[in-house]
């Protein structure tokens, strides 16, 4: 099913590379289509709620999302919602009111949006989930995210590659912190991890001192950097205070709480070693760390494709067409179309998943600065493009 398409001409701008992703500049766009549409310009109007301009990537999603959609003829209307699920519901409901042709819908939390969409779904508006699969409606379309749960794949075997656990004689002390619980990506990102490292687990390779390994007792409210912070000061005041015992790795399901970790391991922790940290997205605060050998590597998810492959989808489905496997065509970058890991609870929701890639010390310059993802600034460090 998965489609791998030629890496493409290296480019040196973000624009270029999105484009690289598989726009057709032939396709129908906003203000070709026959669709009758409600905007007063006579152009579709797409609604866009992001979760949050709190936390790194959602910036970077809404202004792709926002630049695509505008470039391609659309009215946008876009909100960020401050994490608070009650805001994301009058933000959506406000975008309805607004006669928007179809919502593209970043969840802060998956339950809490069934009965506004329901509304949507009475008027007729598409929903596209967009990286969180939204639960419990079935106004849902289709699914637009990356192999979520290959990112905590990627995260465990980079553990498992870079401390040779296979057949290793050595004991490694690890602590984990997932995501937030109403995020449905959360579970994924930790099953993906921890499938990859329970055979290190039970065969006591990998001990985890707190015995806090459950995902609700790991979990990380709102993915907030201060409740992981928090969180790691604790068990290293509980279980690695006096050099008591070594801390070898801390699995981190995302980079807001690497860096959280991070902060409580460079103030809290007695022990002289430095612990091997995951993390995912690429924020620039983790680069940093990654740069400076604080954190050893990050799951890099290109959210300039993520908003391609929604463009797309946006397109075919404002079309009238019923988009299936052959939209996967259009993209240069690997994107499967898979009907069968993501049920909603209403059903099986169609997913176009993007490829999530692990990036360290060796290979950033390669993946994300000679990709024009992000520039070096004269520091040395990473700067996002704006
Ligand atoms: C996204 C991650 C992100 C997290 C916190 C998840 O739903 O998939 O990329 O780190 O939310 O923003």
């Amino acid at each position: 099913m998965r489609k791998k398409f030629l890496a493409g001409l290296l480019v040196t701008a973000m624009v270029a590379s999105m484009t690289a992703c598989g726009s057709d500049p032939t396709a129908n766009n906003g203000g070709s289509s026959d669709k009758a549409s409600s905007g007063d310009s006579g152009k579709k109007k797409v609604g866009i709620s992001m979760p949050t301009k709190s936390l790194e990537r959602w910036n970077r999603d809404g202004s792709y999302l926002e630049e695509q959609f505008k470039k391609e003829g659309y009215d946008v209307e876009i909100t960020y919602s401050d994490n608070d699920t009650d805001q994301q519901v009058n933000d959506i409901q406000n975008m309805i009111s607004d006669n928007v042709d179809i919502l593209v819908v970043g969840a802060i939390d998956g339950d809490t949006l069934s009965t506004v969409l329901a509304d949507a779904k009475d008027q007729n508006i598409p929903v596209i989930s967009y990286d969180r699969l939204i639960m419990n409606t079935d106004a849902i379309s289709y699914y637009v995210s990356f192999d979520n749960y290959k990112v905590g794949q990627l995260q465990g075997q980079y553990i498992v590659d870079t401390l040779k656990l296979d057949g290793s004689k050595k004991k490694y002390n690890m602590e984990i912190t997932a995501g937030d619980p109403a995020d449905n990506n959360a579970t994924f990102f930790y099953n993906g991890a921890m499938d990859t490292l329970k055979k290190y687990i039970d065969n006591g390779t990998i001990k985890i001192v707190s015995k806090q390994q459950d995902f609700e007792s790991v979990a990380t409210p709102q993915w907030s950097t201060d409740e992981a912070l928090n969180r790691m000061q604790n068990i290293l005041s509980s279980y690695y205070a006096d050099g008591k015992n070594q801390l070898d790795i801390a699995l981190c399901s995302n980079d807001s709480t690497a860096l959280g970790v991070t902060q409580a391991i460079e103030s809290d922790y007695a022990g002289k070693n430095t612990p091997l940290i995951t993390g995912q997205d690429g924020d620039v605060a983790n680069l940093k760390n990654i740069l400076d050998g604080k954190q050893a590597m990050t799951v890099y998810k290109a959210v300039a494709n993520e908003a391609v492959v929604t463009l797309e989808l946006v397109k075919s489905v404002l079309n009238g067409e019923t988009p299936d496997e052959s939209l996967t065509k259009k993209f240069d970058c690997e994107c499967s179309y898979d009907t069968d890991s993501y049920d909603n609870g209403t059903g099986k929701i169609p997913s176009y998943l993007l490829t999530p890639e692990v990036i360290t010390k060796d290979n950033y310059k390669e993946k994300l600065v000679d990709t024009g993802y992000y520039k070096e600034g004269s520091d040395g460090y990473l700067q996002a493009i704006e």
